[in-house]
């Protein structure tokens, strides 16, 4: 019902008309009209021209993401909750529990949302995207990764294509708009020794957090879509969004075709081509000098003042020049 008084817009859907497409009678159209009521949506109702959407409540439910949701697999099976202590947490349960692959794990708040390297991450109620998709693919444990990389494209171009603001990549999977962060991944896997069981790949993004809901140790550093675009944006169609690029990027990813992706990668890069300081996970090596590409398999390529190549698998980049 929701779907098809979206496609209607600002104009009339009459009850006849409705009640046809979704095969059942005028007083069971009437029912849901006043179920979509209860649940925050604005909808005009007038005699003999029938109703139609005036305002819908900015939710995160599964309703909410599945009306406009494009994709075939992904996020096509929605568990949400209001509240949880993580979503890549109840994800992993439920992919623990047999959960197919594609299963979005949504929450309009985390009480103890995990960042990377043992952090915290905020998502106060009814302000930012907290969602976690469990995938199963046929990668080795070693290439999961890729993932990551595969889930940045995705959220850079959904935020494009949603909001119009410029979005970009910072190496491995930060997601910036004017040098400041909105996004955060976590993917978390459980693997046998070749053999990858599931997939868990968080996104969090900071939709409508106002700079007081950010919190203070991260402030200088971080964003949210409202500040940055100077207006509320509705996290569902954002969302939606999001899942319809991921998909797209990872069939090319488990199809054989991660240059693809990375291609994707390379056109949203702001690490490419700038001066980086890059602490390497592995040994803790510090690395400077300029992010030159990635390579095929989406490590980081750096070349220092001596003309010395250097290949980051895992680390953390500062963009020289910035906090
Ligand atoms: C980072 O430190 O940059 C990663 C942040 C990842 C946050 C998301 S929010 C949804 C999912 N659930 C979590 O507990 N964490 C991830």
């Amino acid at each position: 019902m929701l779907a098809l008084l979206l496609e209607g817009g600002a104009a009339w859907s009459s009850g006849e008309e409705l009640s046809r497409r979704m095969g059942v009678s005028r007083t069971a159209i009437w029912k849901q009209m006043e179920g979509l009521r209860a649940a925050g949506y604005e909808i005009e109702a007038v005699t003999r021209l029938g109703y139609r959407l005036l305002a819908r409540p900015d939710a995160v439910t599964a309703l909410e993401v599945l009306s406009g949701l494009r994709t075939r697999r992904f996020a096509r099976e929605i568990a949400y909750r209001e509240s949880v202590g993580s979503t890549n947490e109840w994800a992993k349960e439920l992919a623990r529990e047999g959960a197919a692959e594609g299963l979005l794990v949504i929450a309009d708040e985390q009480t103890t949302g995990k960042g990377r390297l043992g952090r915290s991450w905020a998502t106060p109620r009814g302000a930012a995207l907290a969602m976690s998709l469990v995938l199963r693919p046929e990668l080795p444990p070693h290439e999961a990764p890729r993932i990551t990389l595969a889930s940045a494209v995705a959220v850079a171009e959904g935020v494009r294509e949603s909001t119009g603001l410029a979005a970009g990549i910072k190496w491995p999977n930060d997601v910036l708009l004017h040098g400041k962060k909105f996004c955060g991944i976590l993917t978390e896997m459980e693997a046998e020794m070749e053999r990858t069981r599931f997939v868990v790949c968080g996104i969090g993004i900071n939709v409508n957090l106002t700079p007081s809901e950010i919190p203070s140790e991260v402030r200088e550093k971080a964003t949210s879509l409202q500040i940055e675009a100077g207006c509320r944006v509705l996290r569902a169609p954002l969302a939606a969004a999001v899942m319809s690029k991921f998909e797209s990027a990872y069939d090319d990813l488990v199809g054989g075709r991660f240059e693809e992706v990375l291609a994707r990668w390379r056109a949203l890069s702001v690490t490419l081509g700038r001066p980086v300081r890059v602490t390497s996970m592995v040994g803790g090596e510090v690395v400077t000098g300029v992010a030159e590409d990635l390579d095929e398999t989406g490590a980081l390529l750096v070349r220092d003042e001596s003309g010395q190549l250097h290949r980051v698998v895992a680390g953390e980049v500062t963009l020289r020049g910035e906090v």
